[in-house]
């Protein structure tokens, strides 16, 4: 009676001790994610033009069409993960014999991602995972995608990356692949009404070639009020 009493004692010990150990874990990595994306954020606005990492509502919405892909194997590419928070989202629909590719410009986020991507998941499932710390004006023009998701902050860049991207991207697309991208909501109205001429401009400018796109490519958009800032997503296809 005593030995049970004692040694039911140590089992629960260790196993707060685990608990307490894998939290302390978990809060690291959150505090590391956090700080990350914010020294990046102030540091390298122009190509990384958000205050935070996208929420988990933000990041489903977006994974969404992968969700109802069929058996078969398919490839993906990300585009402009920063520290992942659509990456995971993404590995979790991912079946044996699929391909993903993951571009992204910043090598800090790069050796984040590196360091951080759920290896686990990629070996288990036996996905093929290929992370690029390049341009994704770059890519490897040989390959198709049945997916293509973008974490770009088109509205940071001026109206011919923009159009170079978006025709980089679409040319990768497969004939019925989808392309999803989001956008902070009233972005435009608010920087509209403080910016200085020329930037406002610039905004003007993108404006209307992303206007452009849509009404060729876009077959739907939805909201995510959960989000900081609450954010647009655009569902874009080849043939409409
Ligand atoms: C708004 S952050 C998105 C981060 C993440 N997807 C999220 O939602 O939390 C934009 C990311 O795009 C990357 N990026 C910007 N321009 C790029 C380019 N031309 N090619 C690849 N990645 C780029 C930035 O380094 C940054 O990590």
């Amino acid at each position: 009676m005593f030995q049970q009493k004692f040694f039911g004692k140590i089992l629960v010990k260790r196993k707060i001790n685990v608990i307490l150990i894998k939290g302390m874990k978990v809060l690291k990595r959150l505090l590391k994610k956090y700080s990350l994306f914010y020294s990046e954020s102030f540091s390298n606005f122009g190509t990384v033009g958000a205050i935070a990492p996208s929420s988990n509502s933000l990041a489903k919405a977006v994974v969404n069409p992968i969700v109802r892909r069929t058996k078969a194997p398919i490839a993906v590419l990300e585009v402009g993960p920063g520290t992942g928070a659509f990456t995971s989202q993404i590995l979790r629909e991912l079946q044996e014999g699929d391909t993903f590719d993951i571009y992204e410009l910043n090598p800090k986020f790069y050796q984040y991602l590196k360091k951080y991507i759920d290896l686990e998941s990629i070996i288990a499932k036996k996905i093929s995972c290929k992370l690029y710390n390049a341009d994704i004006r770059h890519l490897n023009k040989s390959k198709k995608y049945d997916f293509i998701i973008s974490g770009l902050p088109f509205n940071n860049f001026d109206s011919k990356t923009v159009d170079e991207i978006l025709s980089v991207l679409m040319n990768q697309l497969t004939p019925n692949g989808i392309f999803t991208y989001f956008e902070y909501c009233l972005t435009n109205e608010f920087k509209g009404t403080f910016l200085k001429s020329l930037e406002r401009e610039r905004m003007l400018m993108v404006g209307l070639t992303i206007e452009t796109f849509l009404k060729k490519y876009q077959f739907h958009s939805t909201k995510v009020w959960w989000n900081l800032p609450p954010a647009k997503i655009h569902y874009c296809k080849k043939n409409l």
